[in-house]
């Protein structure tokens, strides 16, 4: 097989990037816009030592679960990669990834799955950057996510996974930078939609005029929207309209909460998901007023704070600073007075080590992409804390981490199940819980 051939196969599975496996004379290929089950006729468009990789040209024999993509830009923005494939066949998918990952890496089974989270399929995303360009042969400019495997932007003039507020403004947002003095000094804009307002952030690499000012205050007056200008570190926003907005904010109403965040600030991009995931965390940790908990990686408070509504005590610890700045808020804003953060970079081994302190019998884990190897491994290998959560938005380090606490730390894998926190990407998060044995 060369790159260009045309080859017929049969797909066998899916691949964690949402991509048709099939096998060629021994050889996997990973085949783009293909479904398990399918039989199709692919061109090769790459191959590699161990695999090729290749373009679906027609589907021979269709899937059942294969329907026709929402959004007619699906293909091309690197956005979504599942639309092809019918909702509710996505999660077992999903759940497929998260077995396949602590079976092969972390060599771990749940005694238990969980039921997994699912929410609305569509206008889910309250958080995302948005991509500009000008680009003449396209019309001028452009406002996008990045295409697949490309770094060109694909102009949207709509978003079937956006809150519905922000996928609504894209066409005038369009118009808007095309009327600025320099639009392709317009980068991006950072988006943000809280409970009841939406802030966008345009970053900008030269200075804005008057005349751009007075435009964009005038769009934020149009459409009732937080607009910020951002033309240093990505926190630093100033506003352009309202001089003194008020604070986006979500509500955890299980949890009698308000959380404040900035539009640059780590939030969960869907909230519903974000309720759910909140509210099985706690029923899995099941805090008691004489707990002490830890809450490591605790951004703004997401968990921290409802822990703090049930549990004795509890300690958030969190690198980014403005995120501890804003978790302390969040707890006063709220009359919360149990609990306690400290800002420490988890991953370095001077970092504030809480952990050391038994009277923390149950942590929450929710760390980033990388996993919590560095945590998890300064675990003693006696004692420590007697249950954990483990939020986790990639099954790879998931499974790594399973890996150490099962088999170097004593700890049991009691339960474990998939959210779906992104529907339509191939993005899979996880919970899982573990204990030790008394
Ligand atoms: C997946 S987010 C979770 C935040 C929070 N638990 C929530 O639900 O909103 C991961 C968090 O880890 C923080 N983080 C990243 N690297 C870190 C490090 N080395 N040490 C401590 N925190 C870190 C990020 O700033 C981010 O807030």
């Amino acid at each position: 097989m060369n790159k260009g051939d045309t080859v017929i196969a049969r797909i066998d599975s899916l691949s964690h990037e949402g991509l048709g496996v099939a096998r060629v004379d021994g050889k996997a290929v990973f085949i783009e816009g293909a479904l398990p089950g399918e039989r199709v006729r692919f061109q090769v468009t790459k191959r590699r030592k161990s695999y090729d990789l290749g373009r679906t040209l027609d589907i021979i024999e269709t899937s059942p679960e294969r329907v026709a993509p929402r959004c007619r830009y699906f293909g091309i923005c690197g956005g979504c990669s599942f639309q092809h494939l019918r909702a509710e066949a996505q999660l077992p998918a999903k759940e497929q990834v998260l077995r396949d990952n602590l079976e092969r890496i972390g060599k771990v089974e749940p005694e238990t799955w969980l039921a997994p989270l699912t929410g609305a399929h569509w206008g889910y995303r309250r958080k995302a950057r948005l991509g500009v360009r000008v680009v003449e042969k396209k019309g001028g400019v452009i406002v996008g996510f990045r295409e697949k495997s490309r770094s060109f932007i694909t102009p949207l003039a709509s978003c079937e996974v956006l809150d519905p507020r922000i996928s609504t403004l894209l066409p005038a947002l369009r118009e808007l930078i095309t009327g600025l003095s320099q639009p392709n000094r317009i980068p991006q804009i950072e988006v943000a939609a809280g409970d009841d307002s939406v802030a966008l952030a345009f970053r900008h690499l030269v200075p804005l005029t008057a005349s751009d000012n007075r435009q964009l205050a005038d769009f934020a007056r149009q459409y009732g929207l937080q607009v910020f200008r951002q033309s240093g570190r990505p926190d630093a926003l100033e506003p352009v309209w309202p001089a003194e907005a008020r604070p986006l904010v979500y509500l955890l109403p299980d949890f009698g909460l308000e959380l404040e965040f900035a539009p640059a600030d780590f939030i969960q991009v869907n909230a519903e998901l974000n309720r759910k995931m909140v509210g099985r965390a706690l029923q899995l940790l099941d805090p008691q007023p004489g707990d002490s908990i830890l809450d490591l990686f605790c951004g703004l408070g997401n968990f921290t704070l409802p822990i703090a509504r049930r549990a004795g005590r509890v300690v958030g610890v969190e690198a980014d600073e403005a995120l501890i700045a804003k978790a302390r808020h969040n707890s006063g804003h709220n009359g919360i007075e149990n609990a306690e953060f400290q800002l420490g970079d988890l991953y370095h081994e001077d970092a504030p080590n809480p952990w050391g302190d038994e009277r923390f019998g149950k942590w929450l884990l929710d760390p980033p992409r990388t996993g919590a190897i560095e945590v998890v491994k300064r675990l003693p290998d006696q004692g420590g804390p007697q249950r954990i959560v483990y939020v986790s938005c990639n099954p790879a380090t998931l499974a790594r981490d399973s890996e150490v606490l099962v088999h170097a730390k004593g700890y049991r894998l009691k339960a474990a199940g998939a959210m779906d926190m992104f529907p339509h990407t191939s993005h899979v998060e996880a919970m899982a819980l573990f204990e030790r044995p008394d």
